[in-house]
């Protein structure tokens, strides 16, 4: 690889800065001062710049807590992504692994690793995602079977043209309530400090509260949870990926906020995904 690109991946500066870097002879290659930016590096070289180590991450894996109305994409000409929230000294050739509704916050992986990306995302591995829910009724003994049965999901008619508008037979999934009818989570358990998905009041359930639950899903349908809710004559007011294969969205990780994975983390996810 070139030497002006090794430095700016590395997020040391743009590549024209890194050109002018090292043609100012602020650049050493294993001990020697290397003037040519087109010199090429190994991803192993002992590159220095001003008196620096830069070591080259090939591969980088964030996690991010997705905020709500933030696009998991990587660019868009009018919305901010996910890619606009890293701060300086993050590689930009990141992308989501998987996305998260617009309206929808949680654990988001990003990363430049194209074939874990691939892995995850494939049907044939059923990574699990587990996602907190707010809804507009509570769950019954019979949607916890419909759900585990594998639920007949119908066409979504308010996708327009959107790809995965399909109809389609969910996988088996696990549904668990985490509030009972006549228990109110928002009143019963205001500690868990979980943002509401829109201040708009009309989301709520009509009793103005709101039943929790978690569900276990291990494919990745357009809209999938909020469909199955909504197979189901429920509602999804907020929703909130907390975990995808071996990864957990941390406590403590405000919206909008990210962390590297651990290589303990990483290497969990290759064996789960890869
Ligand atoms: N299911 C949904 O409905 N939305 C998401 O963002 C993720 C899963």
């Amino acid at each position: 690889m070139r030497l002006d690109k090794f430095l700016s991946d590395m997020r040391f500066g743009t590549r024209s800065e890194m050109r002018k870097a090292v043609r100012e002879g602020r650049v050493t290659v294993d001990g020697v001062r290397v003037k040519d930016p087109g010199s090429a590096v190994m991803p192993k070289s002992l590159v220095v710049l001003d008196g620096e180590p830069v070591t080259y991450r090939g591969f980088e894996y964030i996690l991010m807590n997705k905020p709500a109305g933030v696009l998991s994409a990587t660019e868009d000409p009018h919305q901010t992504t996910v890619l606009g929230l890293l701060g300086p000294g993050t590689r930009r050739d990141l992308a989501p692994a998987g996305r998260l509704d617009k309206d929808a916050e949680g654990l988001l992986l990003l990363t430049n690793d194209g074939a874990l990306i691939h892995s995850l995302l494939s049907p044939s591995k059923h990574v699990p995602k587990v996602y907190y829910v707010r809804l507009s009724r509570p769950v019954t003994d019979g949607d916890v079977r419909t759900f585990a049965e594998g639920m007949s999901v119908p066409e979504d008619e308010t996708a327009g043209n959107a790809r995965g508008r399909a109809a389609f037979t969910a996988k088996p999934a696990k549904l668990v309530p985490l509030n009972g009818p006549g228990e109110r989570p928002d009143r019963a358990d205001p500690g868990k400090e979980i943002r509401e998905l829109s201040p708009n009041e009309s989301l709520k359930a009509p009793d103005g509260g709101f039943y929790e639950a978690s569900v276990e899903i291990t494919e990745g349908h357009y809209h999938q949870v909020k469909r199955m809710f909504a197979a189901a004559g429920n509602r999804v007011l907020y929703l909130k990926r907390i975990a995808m294969g071996p990864l957990r969205l941390d406590e403590d990780l405000p919206p909008g906020k990210y962390r590297y994975l651990t290589e303990e983390e990483i290497n969990g996810l290759r064996i789960n995904g890869a």
